[in-house]
């Protein structure tokens, strides 16, 4: 297995950091990557119009490749954003009429300039990325091992969607919460279907049948609306959490993981070299996906109309896709022999790492959503460790006009919203208002996404910078004290914790 070839190295790319991130800032500088406006946190289908951020684009430096461990951060989701950008000038989405307006713009972001642009920086942004991912593959691993590891990310999959619905409803956030995730699973299979399924008529999968071949891009020809059951069931859940619009109207909410798992099928299915690889990522995704499903069904029946036709699809669905992938393995094996096995490997380790920094990041964002107000609380024990031991912190001071608007971003440390005067809204989901007025103040853990917008003439805000081990002191003090939600803020520590070093 040495010889295998990593997926993804970002050592050769680190000499050429300076001219790429020159041209980085030259694709994102096109009109159609602007920051958002107030009135486009919900953009209206407009499939040409992506908030990259540029500014950040001035302070990023891309040196140290994304790790596991760094996946939630500010580079990972500005490289995500833009890889998932430059991916999609490839994929055709029709103007939306016969309009002078529409063609301009139809025209501007499929333009030579953004295809071009795009292809020289793309193998820099995904080997800077990914560099991460793809390095689980050892020798030996057999057929029937890898059917046991589908398994068993189905079943990580289903536990971990389970704990989530039961922790969103304990903290009455299950609409909002289910509305978010929708955002990530629903707005986005159209990425990834498109991935897979061009990836599946450039010949890809044809070391099997194509009966035993992942699924991802069955339906396609339709748009959204596809494949019964799965996609009845995810067009009804995102109807009822409001998320109606076509991708990627909700684009500030993609968390940087969920844009990564798109973007890995795209850079696989742009490497014919890669085809055994693509085949391990894409039923990684098809195993999340289908744990979703099912884990949706049983979270949401009575709003899903489960019928028991429909439970025993649900039923059956693992069996038949384990079976399938225990098929296309065999006989990539009989065929390929143990290299291309070895490359399966690593594209279905990318997945199931991806997947697993996936559930963390995401289940993060809705502990930290669900439970705002105890961030408010935690904001205040904070601030006044701060007034007493530590005035001078490390702080930014903004002053911001009216409907000043910060596209959604996040943070590679804890910080405090803290407003002097003025007033503004806070968000980090889709309809999501938190209205913060002078002396109001909240913790944005590290890595949760969120923007805000100025609603008075001016506001004033602070953002002090907090040290990590004041995060864990004060959930240490709060639970002496008898305080739940510093004990909750606990647990959640631990659970980091153990995440981070059983991914890393
Ligand atoms: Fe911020």
């Amino acid at each position: 297995m040495e010889h295998l070839i990593p997926l993804f190295d970002f050592s050769p790319y680190v000499g050429a950091r300076e001219e790429t991130l020159d041209l980085i800032r030259q694709f994102a500088a096109h009109d159609a990557f602007r920051s958002a406006q107030v009135e486009e946190l919900e953009l209206d289908e407009d499939f040409y119009r992506r908030p990259l951020r540029p500014e950040d684009l001035a302070f990023l430096q891309f040196k140290k490749p994304v790790r596991a461990e760094t996946v939630s951060r500010l580079p990972s989701l500005a490289s995500q954003r833009l890889l998932l950008s430059l991916n999609e000038v490839a994929v055709a989405r029709l103007p939306r009429d016969g309009g002078g307006e529409a063609f301009a713009h139809f025209d501007a972001y499929y333009g030579e300039r953004n295809q071009v642009l795009g292809a020289r920086i793309r193998p820099f942004l995904e080997n800077y990325a990914f560099d991460f991912a793809g390095h689980e593959a050892v020798s030996g691993i057999t057929v029937d091992a890898y059917g046991k590891r589908l398994v068993n990310l189905i079943a990580d999959e289903k536990v971990f969607w389970a704990e989530l619905f039961e922790l969103l409803q304990r903290n009455d956030y299950l609409l909002e919460g289910l509305r978010f995730i929708l955002i990530q699973r629903w707005c986005l299979a159209p990425s990834r279907r498109v991935a897979v399924a061009r990836a599946a008529a450039s010949g890809f999968f044809d070391a099997v049948a194509p009966g035993d071949q992942p699924r991802l891009a069955t339906g396609l020809s339709t748009g959204f609306a596809v494949t019964s059951p799965h996609d009845t069931l995810l067009a009804r859940a995102a109807q009822f959490a409001g998320v109606a619009k076509q991708a990627h109207s909700y684009w500030q909410f993609y968390l940087p993981t969920s844009l990564a798992k798109c973007n890995l099928l795209y850079a696989l299915s742009a490497r014919p070299n890669r085809a055994f690889a693509l085949f391990g990522a894409a039923y990684a995704a098809e195993a999340e996906a289908l744990a979703f499903n099912s884990a949706l069904v049983e979270a949401c029946p009575h709003l899903l109309g489960k019928t028991e036709a429909a439970a025993l699809v649900w039923h059956d669905a693992p069996r038949e896709l384990s079976g399938r992938f225990q098929r296309a393995l065999a006989q990539i094996e009989t065929h390929y022999g143990v290299s291309a096995l070895g490359q399966f490997g690593q594209g279905w380790g990318a997945g199931e790492k991806l997947a697993a920094r996936a559930r963390w990041d995401l289940g993060e964002q809705l502990r930290w959503l669900s439970r705002i107000e105890q961030y408010c609380q935690f904001a205040k024990q904070i601030a006044l460790r701060v007034a007493l031991e530590c005035p001078d912190i490390d702080r930014e001071t903004f002053i911001e006009p009216r409907e000043m608007c910060s596209t959604t971003h996040v943070h590679n440390d804890h910080r405090l919203v803290v407003i002097e005067s003025g007033e503004m809204i806070f968000w980090g989901n889709l309809g999501m208002q938190l209205k913060m007025n002078p002396g109001d103040m909240v913790l944005i853990p590290d890595g949760r996404l969120h923007g805000s917008t100025v609603v008075s003439d001016e506001c004033t805000y602070h953002q002090p910078i907090i040290p990590d081990d004041w995060i864990a002191a004060l959930s240490a003090a709060g639970g002496a004290a008898g305080n739940t939600t510093a004990h909750a803020a606990m647990a959640m520590e631990t659970e980091i914790q153990a995440e981070m070093s059983a991914n890393s």
